[in-house]
């Protein structure tokens, strides 16, 4: 993997780029950031670090789990949200057939379709009952807190069908869990009902666990080299540990340009990968950044209200949709292009056409050569344009370059919430939506805030329509 920042920079952007002066000028909070990185991780509140390296165990379990339960099954159904499911759905997109489910199953070595329930939309649960088979899918149910009500009432929903339609004995068969050691309801649940468990380390948060159990196991069960993914995280952990100068650490760098980009005004983030396998990399990427670096208060307890906005864009769709406000619109952004050098097809445009130049000009091309030569002038046209862009270039699309690449992510956010002096690892405004639906819920404990919301402004009809 390769990144590429001059884009980023004064002398492809003139007054509009960062000078090599702006990063020097950082290299005392720079230095800072580093060390309270180290900290962190030497502290074992970065535990996520430590994944590629220390899953031996975890991993052959998994393996030998899917081997059990391969041949029972075909359908794997992940009943999780946010970081319990961006992640599972991002890697299988990644790495296998981008019709997956629908092709025989033989086709995939005998591996089950994954279905990765996110939402409570009851339209959206209901109608997958419809394509299940429920004695040959089985549920994973992934909550570190154990106590996400989406995820727990979708957990309830099926424990009760499986129950019902297989006795308790053969549900119990059913559901695998993915949570913490010993906190929260369905850790609980899950000893008192005797399901198999797998647990989430501690200093693994939600949205930086995809290469803890909570990814390991539903991309095992698509067929996906798990170990392969480790290893890739493994070379850019090295790449990025203590000592390494910051101008050779990637996922350093990267998080500094978007520092510096933020100084300047740049407040939305866009990663537009050009390689469908990549799309919900974005959705991924979007959780990651959004809910680490957007917060009211830094570390000093000072009102700051941080972050930048990501938004998830697909190259070359987007060119037809987006690119036009990226090149003419405000000075608003960071655009992350992620190219390919090499796809897993091939295929080639005939030669037709030849008397209509608009047409014949594409005769005997790859959509390979279209797809490369169309990121590489969006890239020229941002530029041009005066728009910070860089681009991530993937030799090609594989476990390892996966792991290597989600890895990077996950430490430049790390890094970015350091240099912003912010705390990456919580979601204050995330738990103040909670405790507010837990409220109207009428949820033991919640009386106060109950009372608060009661006490909120009534809705004004003057602002009403319809
Ligand atoms: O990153 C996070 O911590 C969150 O997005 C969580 O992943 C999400 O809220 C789900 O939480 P849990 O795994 O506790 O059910």
């Amino acid at each position: 993997m390769n990144l590429d920042y001059n884009n980023m920079m004064c002398e492809a952007l003139g007054a509009q780029g960062i000078s090599q002066g702006d990063i020097d000028a950082l290299t005392p909070k720079i230095d800072a950031a580093v060390a309270s990185m180290a900290k962190k991780h030497q502290g074992g509140g970065m535990w996520w670090r430590n994944l590629p390296f220390e899953q031996a165990d975890v991993v052959k379990d998994i393996l030998s789990y899917v081997e059990k339960m391969k041949p029972e099954i075909d359908a794997f159904v992940v009943l999780g949200i946010g970081g319990s499911a961006l992640g599972p759905l991002a890697v299988q997109q990644a790495l296998n057939h981008p019709y997956y489910n629908e092709l025989p199953r033989e086709r995939c070595k005998g591996f089950p379709r994954l279905y990765v329930v996110d939402n409570v939309d009851p339209e959206r649960l209901v109608y997958l009952f419809d394509i299940l088979d429920m004695k040959k899918t089985l549920f994973n149910v992934i909550s570190k807190s154990g106590s996400t009500s989406e995820t727990m009432s979708q957990f309830m929903i099926i424990e009760d069908m499986l129950e019902k339609q297989l006795g308790a004995d053969e549900a119990k068969k059913r559901i695998v869990c993915t949570t913490d050691k010993s906190k929260g309801n369905l850790v609980t649940i899950a000893r008192n009902k005797g399901y198999k468990t797998f647990t989430i380390q501690d200093g693994v948060g939600g949205r930086f666990s995809e290469l803890s159990p909570v990814g390991l196991l539903p991309a095992a069960f698509c067929g996906i080299d798990i170990q392969g993914l480790l290893d890739g995280a493994a070379d850019m952990e090295k790449l990025c540990r203590e000592g390494v100068d910051y101008k050779n650490n990637p996922a350093y760098m990267y998080a500094i340009l978007h520092y510096i980009a933020m100084q300047k005004g740049k407040n939305i983030s866009v990663m537009m990968p050009y390689a469908d396998s990549l799309k919900f990399i974005s959705d991924w990427y979007a959780q990651l950044w959004a809910e680490s670096l957007g917060k009211k208060y830094d570390i000093n307890g000072k009102v700051v209200n941080a972050g930048q906005t990501p938004v998830k864009a697909l190259g070359a769709t987007d060119q037809h949709s987006q690119v036009q406000l990226y090149t003419e619109g405000p000075f608003d952004k960071v655009i992350v292009l992620i190219g390919v050098d090499e796809y897993k097809e091939t295929i080639e445009i005939p030669k037709l056409y030849g008397d209509m130049p608009s047409l014949g000009f594409l005769g005997g091309v790859t959509h390979n050569q279209l797809i490369q030569t169309e990121q590489t002038a969006t890239e020229y046209a941002l530029t041009v344009s005066g728009k910070m862009n860089m681009t991530i270039t993937l030799p090609r699309v594989t476990p390892q370059s996966l792991g290597y690449l989600l890895h990077f992510f996950e430490i430049a956010t790390a890094f970015a919430g350091e240099l912003m002096e912010i705390d990456a690892f919580d979601q204050p405004g995330v738990e103040e939506g909670k405790n507010a639906a837990y409220a109207l819920f009428g949820r033991p404990g919640y009386e106060e805030k109950k009372k608060e919301l009661d006490s909120r402004p009534k809705r004004d009809d003057r602002y009403l329509i319809g």
